[in-house]
């Protein structure tokens, strides 16, 4: 089987595509990804020389591109997890993810439609999205029957990708399955995302702006359980389904960041309290979606999935990461990665 996997250099997508990588020998995993400012090949160092494979570098909004590699590699499947992903950059810059989000993946559906045309049995196109293409949450969790309601203009990018993406299905019948997840954490995540930004500025004695009063609800998944359920979804789903995935592990920002300062300062081995004394409180994101909170029912009854690690295991192995590859953190903040890997593939 070939496989497509897009924006395997980013967070989710480089533990995707390890995870296949090594567990399927038989597959061909062809990682296409543009290598952005959040993707970045260090992140699959580990797995370079393996047989089964390949990394191409593009962008998804290059049409003819996409056309022509479809032809050359005649995909089985794809995962598509390349995007712009991050809110506060949507609304500095919301036509970037019209771009990537809405016609970069609209582009890939074309080139799925006309390669499949003449055979669309065994074929599947698999969209990774987002908990946030349902708004913000009063009471209760986010099921598949929530209605759409995205506020900011990432998860409208996402709400709309997602449609598209059934509409593809409805209207040429093609293969189609889609997640949306809650907020995913672990190691390889830029430095951007609420966790690893303030892990960095804990090292760096930086302020940490709690945005508005912190009292904003998300529900945590660490990254691995979130590909592992891709893993399944993508084997065992139904297609034309939709799953929610989540972590089960609903936090207050604000409570989340004084656990997080609880462990840096033991980590460290600074005086407690030291971390928190970083806490800054900030204006506000605007359009700040309250609360997301998943109903994980669905793939947890019909597919049998759920976590492997709490997520006091989660966060430690995360800090631990962080803390032992601060290099890392120095390159992707300082662009070093970015100017090596473009040297490579220019
Ligand atoms: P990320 O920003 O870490 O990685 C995105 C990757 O896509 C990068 O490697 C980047 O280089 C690549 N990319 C961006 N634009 C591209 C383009 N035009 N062509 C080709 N490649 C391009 O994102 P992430 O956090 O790993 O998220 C991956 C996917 O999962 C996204 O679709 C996101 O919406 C979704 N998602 C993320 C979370 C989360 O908590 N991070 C939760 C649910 C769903
Ligand atoms: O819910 C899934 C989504 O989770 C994904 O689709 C997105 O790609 C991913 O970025 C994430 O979106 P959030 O906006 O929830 O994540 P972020 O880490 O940016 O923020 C988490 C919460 O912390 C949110 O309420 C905003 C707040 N925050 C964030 C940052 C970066 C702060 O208070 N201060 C900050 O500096």
């Amino acid at each position: 089987m070939n496989v497509l996997i897009t924006g395997g250099a980013g967070f989710i997508g480089s533990h995707v595509v390890r995870l296949f990588v090594e567990k399927y020998p038989d597959y061909n995993i062809y990682n296409l990804d543009a290598l952005t400012y959040a993707g970045n090949l260090e992140n699959l160092k580990d797995i370079e020389g393996f047989p089964n494979y390949t990394f191409i570098k593009g962008d998804i909004n290059d049409s003819g591109f996409i056309n022509q590699l479809f032809q050359d590699y005649q995909f089985d499947a794809v995962i598509h997890l390349a995007a712009e992903s991050h809110v506060d950059r949507s609304i500095s810059d919301p036509l970037a993810f019209v771009k990537t989000n809405i016609i970069g993946t609209v582009n890939l559906l074309n080139a799925a439609k006309e390669t499949w045309a003449d055979n669309l049995e065994n074929k599947l196109f698999y969209h990774i999205s987002t908990d946030e293409v349902y708004g913000t949450l009063g009471e209760g969790l986010f099921k598949e029957t929530t209605a759409y309601d995205p506020n900011s203009p990432y998860s409208a990018s996402k709400a709309s990708s997602d449609h598209f993406v059934r509409a593809y299905g409805e209207t040429y019948g093609l293969p189609h399955i889609i997640t949306n997840c809650s907020n995913n954490y672990g190691q390889n995540q830029f430095p951007e995302k609420l966790i690893p930004l303030f892990i960095n500025n804990i090292i760096n004695n930086k302020s940490l702006p709690v945005y508005g009063d912190g009292n904003y609800t998300r529900d945590w998944l660490y990254v691995k359980d979130h590909a592992l359920a891709i893993d399944l979804v993508f084997h065992k789903g139904e297609h034309g389904e939709t799953y929610n995935i989540g972590g089960f592990n609903e936090w207050k920002n604000i409570d989340l960041v004084k656990v997080l300062c609880a462990q840096m300062d033991k980590k460290l081995s600074r005086p407690v309290g030291t971390s928190e004394e970083l806490i800054t409180y900030v204006k506000d994101r605007p359009g700040h979606d309250l609360r997301y909170a998943i109903d994980a029912s669905k793939i947890n009854t019909e597919l049998g999935w759920k976590p492997s690690v709490t997520f006091e295991e989660g966060l430690e192995i995360t800090i631990d990461w962080y803390l032992k590859n601060e290099k890392w953190l120095n390159n992707v903040t300082s662009g070093e990665y970015k100017n090596y890997y473009k040297k490579q593939y220019s």
